[in-house]
């Protein structure tokens, strides 16, 4: 199966993930924290210290992207760095970023820059963080500063990845700092969270032409074929428009691209999940590529150009990458034949890295990183096979 003329092949990370010491965050915060109080106290499982030390080793990691065949990396910046104070904004930290994104394109790789992955500065998560009626305003400045600092550099630039996650995981579940359970306060915040994008979208706009668009994680949801039960495919179906349009629709006019991290789908027997285990990852989730191309035919209606900005799986013993790279690559490429305008796919991760309240144990990367030996990159079986594909263009 050949890919389209000028195909994106990428891998993807995130700042807070993979630079370590990233002390100014709301994360960095709750994982030093003694406080036995909060419920979810057991996680994180680690503290991200280090993490992978990215912010000294990315060219060697950009090595490997090249290595790879990659022509494309999606990277974030870390506001906290940027705008370490209120209005501040630290052109020290912005020199950093400069050298970071020049590595990448001097290795040939564009850059997919994300501007804001899951983690804020202290001082906006001091004023409410998302849940601030101001936080769209104080956002865009940030994102607008980034462009006209940072553009040059950027091919493409994302404004916020997947906000439903991170309203849930952080405002429902409470896993993730500030550790709320609220269905309120997360509804809020992804209502902010959009206004956040639109405005982000307008102000970087003024100074940038490149694409702007936003991250999101959508769940295939379906009735399990053994239902008799006609309330699964309605509760499928709502589930699915409350993930995908529910959030996109307020926000695609403001959008160049979308971007999919597309990891699991769930089915539903008599509204409960069920689903097989015949291909888990390490996580427990159930890999079922048909998803990938559902969710993709379905976003064809918004008439954007497509990327896929994450695809991986939580695989230490690399038993199942190079199957599940296959199997999904096989259903992007027939959802191409089928009219969607994919334009790249990126491989979450490059490296093994900090999966956030889950610690270093999940292993994402299709290099890993062995914490034992001063964090060694040492690629895995499955990254010559995604080498071969990204340098044919094409996938046997
Ligand atoms: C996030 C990544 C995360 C990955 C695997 C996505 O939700 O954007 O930061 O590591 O999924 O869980």
């Amino acid at each position: 199966m050949d890919f389209p003329k000028g195909f994106i092949w990428g891998t993807a990370v995130s700042a807070h993930q993979t630079e370590g010491n990233n002390i100014n965050t709301d994360w960095w915060r709750w994982e030093v924290s003694k406080d036995t109080e909060t419920t979810t106290r057991q996680f994180p499982l680690d503290a991200s210290g280090i993490a992978c030390d990215s912010y000294n080793r990315f060219e060697e990691d950009f090595d490997l992207a090249k290595d790879l065949n990659n022509n494309a990396i999606r990277l974030s910046i870390e506001w906290a760095r940027l705008e370490p104070r209120e209005g501040y904004f630290d052109l020290a930290a912005f020199q950093h970023y400069k050298k970071v994104l020049n590595a990448a394109r001097s290795r040939g790789l564009k850059t997919y820059v994300t501007l804001h992955h899951f983690t804020n500065p202290l001082w906006f998560a001091n004023k409410g963080g998302f849940l601030n009626p101001e936080s769209p305003k104080i956002f865009a400045r940030y994102a607008r500063r980034c462009a006209q600092e940072l553009g040059h550099l950027c091919d493409a630039i994302w404004t916020i990845n997947e906000p439903q996650v991170y309203a849930l995981m952080s405002y429902t579940v409470g896993s993730w700092p500030p550790n709320k359970k609220n269905y309120l306060s997360s509804l809020i915040v992804q209502i902010n969270l959009m206004r956040s994008h639109n405005a982000a979208y307008k102000s970087i706009k003024e100074v940038y032409t490149k694409p702007v668009g936003i991250v999101k994680n959508i769940v295939w949801y379906e009735a399990c074929s053994t239902s008799t039960n006609i309330l699964d495919t309605w509760f499928a179906k709502f589930i699915y428009f409350m993930n995908e349009g529910f959030f996109l629709n307020p926000v695609v006019k403001n959008c160049d691209m979308l971007g999919l991290n597309f990891y699991f789908t769930t089915r539903f027997l008599n509204l409960k999940t069920a689903n097989p285990d015949d291909f888990n990852s390490d996580l427990g989730w159930w890999i079922y590529p048909q998803g990938i191309k559902n969710i993709l035919l379905k976003l064809k209606r918004y008439n954007k150009p497509i990327y896929i900005t994450e695809n991986g799986v939580a695989d230490a013993k690399d038993k199942h990458r190079k199957r599940f790279i296959h199997d999904m690559l096989i259903k992007c490429g027939e959802a191409i034949n089928e009219g969607v305008d994919l334009r790249g796919y990126f491989y979450w991760s490059l490296i093994d890295n900090f999966e956030w309240h889950q610690g270093f144990w999940p292993r994402f990367g299709i290099v890993e990183i062995d914490r034992e030996h001063d964090l060694k990159r040492k690629p895995r079986k499955s990254f010559s096979y995604y080498a071969e594909i990204c340098k044919n263009n094409a996938i046997d």
